[in-house]
């Protein structure tokens, strides 16, 4: 494969001016593993303790003795170390550049003098409505600096946030607020997007009406729109910030005390609330943020997601802002008013680092370089990526049109379990190629496994695992902590699972191939097709449904459903229509079907287990090659499948 074997070397600039080269990534690599005690208590020093730790990592994935802890022994508040401690030297200096969806109007900045006074108050406006520490509190928020005041504040206080991103419907918020218990939801009056409106405080309305746990939102004005106040439930943000302080001590927290519970989907079953601690996490979100962008003092640095995912979490909030960084926040899409938004906000604001996932990339792509040659784009330095595996082709478009040649492109593995990277090019030590996330983060001992869990050497291809914890590994899952050891531990005795599949070349480069479960990536959005099955079978005329991913040239993966009807009930473009719809309603748009098949029976074994491997083929349109199927309890439905392929 020639795309694979194209190297693009450390340029020499890169090898001069990165904080870390060839020769100190392997020491630091090194050392990382031989003594992890005396590693990690020394790279705890980038954090401002209230009291310093004296034991690093502490844990065990054996069944018997199962529990991880870092640190332990520490104390620190997590808002303190992404504010208070640059003040001195860096309180002048812009902590967050927000850029409104609408080019039109002004973007906003915070120094971090303003941006402490502004979680301070925002602080005082959670108390002052009853949150505690260890309270639940929902964050369901467009994409404007208040959703980054109301996250850093929980943190300042010591509540748990529990960030839902904005696409989410009614019902998946609704879920999400009760798994946790949460009473607190902090949302505005609208969100906006590629000039469009979104209901945040409706949806709020309804979510609440399946959700009874629910006592107190917390509405930010955004755009001034219409709203219902519900009398004892509700509060104008705006209005009780009036009357708060805008000092607000720093709850001391326990470095194992939970900083935040994120929830992602995962191959059986609802949302898993993945739940990060404190000390652990921020070390490795501020830790991997330095490394792989090669962050220096004074650069403003750009990640292009939202954040209601992980990738937000750390990388436009907590990495960014423990290490002193300007971090761009922007509210809207990256084709919207047209395909050289993204470019322009480089140019306008100075963008050093950008950070963003394929998908887009793919999407920016198919509109050719000319809206891409209009910018000047000379501000960047480096480009990231992450999400799902990069095509070479979207890569080398974004290393040539974008980059023009000068930035590398730092293509960054992880999950939001693993909190930060775990596998990700240093740009001053590694040569790059296409489509590789190169080599592990320090302190990461990735492993190859085949389906018994043999630990296969050298270049091979089999299933990643993760032989030893990290310190931004997840603790629990919230209120489950038996499904944490089941879902990740227990595949492989001993080591945690990725559910990834992967390659390692003969450089010992790591090539992730993509989710060996039934989870799918959807314009880099983790999608169990489970939850959509889930959804399906609610509907009165659907008596049942299986969900696959097929490859779609601009998201990654497309949704395609088969979908059995109750016996009386006909197939027509309308009802076809109306499930995508619901769908849509049950999760939110990200898992609206692409491709809805009827299918008056779906291919099961003798034992009525679902072929998925076979409705995979199917819907990709392999249809030459379904392997085996003799298993099958009845070969002929797999006829009609091949017959009725939606194309
Ligand atoms: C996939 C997003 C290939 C992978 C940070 C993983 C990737 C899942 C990459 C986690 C990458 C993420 N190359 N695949 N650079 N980054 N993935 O939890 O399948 O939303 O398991 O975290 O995305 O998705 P999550």
């Amino acid at each position: 494969m020639a795309d694979q074997q194209q190297v693009y070397p450390v340029p020499d600039e890169w090898k001069r001016r990165a904080k870390v080269d060839a020769e100190g990534y392997e020491t630091l690599y090194g050392r990382s593993i031989a003594d992890p005690g005396s590693f990690w208590l020394e790279q705890a020093r980038r954090l401002d303790w209230i009291k310093r730790p004296e034991i690093a990592g502490d844990w065990s994935f054996d069944e018997s003795d199962f529990h991880i802890n870092w640190f332990t022994d520490g104390k620190l508040n997590v808002a303190a170390n992404c504010i208070d401690r640059h003040l001195a030297s860096r309180g002048a200096a812009p902590a967050i550049i927000w850029e409104p969806d609408d080019p039109n109007e002004p973007a906003r900045r915070y120094a971090y003098l303003e941006l402490h006074q502004e979680v301070c108050r925002f602080a005082n406006v959670l108390k002052a409505e009853g949150v505690e520490k260890g309270d639940r509190v929902t964050i369901y928020m467009p994409m404007i600096p208040e959703a980054a005041f109301a996250v850093l504040a929980c943190a300042r206080i010591g509540a748990i946030h529990s960030v839902v991103f904005a696409g989410f419907s009614p019902e998946a918020l609704a879920g999400r607020i009760t798994d946790c218990d949460s009473e607190f939801c902090i949302t505005a009056d609208e969100g906006r997007r590629g000039g469009k409106r979104i209901p945040l405080k409706a949806n709020v309305d309804a979510a609440a009406d399946r959700a009874p746990a629910l006592k107190k939102v917390i509405v930010v004005q955004a755009t001034g729109g219409d709203v219902a106040m519900k009398e004892g439930r509700d509060v104008w943000y705006h209005h009780v910030a009036e009357s708060v302080s805008d000092d607000c001590p720093a709850e001391v927290m326990g470095a194992e005390d939970p900083l935040f519970i994120l929830y992602t989907s995962g191959s059986t079953g609802k949302p898993k609330g993945v739940l990060h601690t404190s000390g652990g996490y921020l070390l490795w979100a501020s830790l991997t943020h330095e490394l792989a962008f090669d962050y220096k003092e004074g650069e403003i640095f750009w990640c292009a997601a939202d954040i209601g995912w992980i990738t937000g979490h750390s990388y436009i909030l907590y990495g960014p802002l423990a290490n002193g960084a300007t971090t761009v926040m922007y509210e809207g899409v990256p084709n919207w008013p047209d395909a050289s938004r993204i470019w322009q906000i480089v140019d306008k604001h100075q963008v050093n680092t950008l950070y963003t996932a394929p998908t887009a990339l793919r999407a920016l792509m198919a509109e050719g370089d000319q809206p891409v040659k209009a910018t000047s784009r000379a501000s960047l330095r480096l480009l990231g990526t992450v999400g799902e595996p990069i095509n070479p082709q979207a890569w080398r478009w974004y290393y040539d049109v974008v980059g023009d040649g000068r930035c590398p492109v730092i293509d960054t593995w992880w999950q939001t379990e693993t909190g930060g990277h775990m596998i990700a090019p240093l740009p001053g030590a590694h040569d790059l190629k296409p489509g590789s996330a190169v080599k592990p983060m320090p302190g990461v001992d990735p492993q190859i496994v085949d389906a018994d869990g043999n630990v296969l050497p050298g270049a091979t291809e089999g299933n990643l695992v993760i032989a030893k914890s990290w310190p931004g590994q997840m603790r629990t899952v919230w209120n489950d902590h038996d499904r944490f050891f089941q879902t990740y531990f227990s595949t492989y005795p001993g080591k945690y699972f990725t559910s990834d599949g992967c390659r390692r070349d003969e450089d010992g480069y790591y090539w992730i191939t993509g989710r060996v479960d039934d989870v799918i990536n959807v314009s880099g959005h983790r999608m169990g097709t489970a939850e959509i099955e889930s959804a399906l079978v609610l509907h009165e005329k659907v008596a049942e449904a299986a969900v696959v991913g097929r490859p779609h040239d601009v998201k990654g993966q497309g949704i395609y459903a088969y979908v059995t009807l109750n016996s009386g009930v006909h197939p027509s473009d309308e009802l076809r229509d109306t499930l995508k719809q619901w769908v849509r309603k049950e999760i939110g748009p990200i898992a609206t079907p692409d491709a809805l098949q009827f299918a008056p029976s779906l291919p099961k074994t003798r034992s009525g287990k679902i072929m998925r491997r076979i409705l995979r083929k199917i819907a990709e349109g392999d249809t030459s090659s379904l392997g085996d199927t003799s298993t099958l309890a009845d070969p002929s439905v797999v006829d009609h499948l091949v017959a009725n392929r939606v194309a």
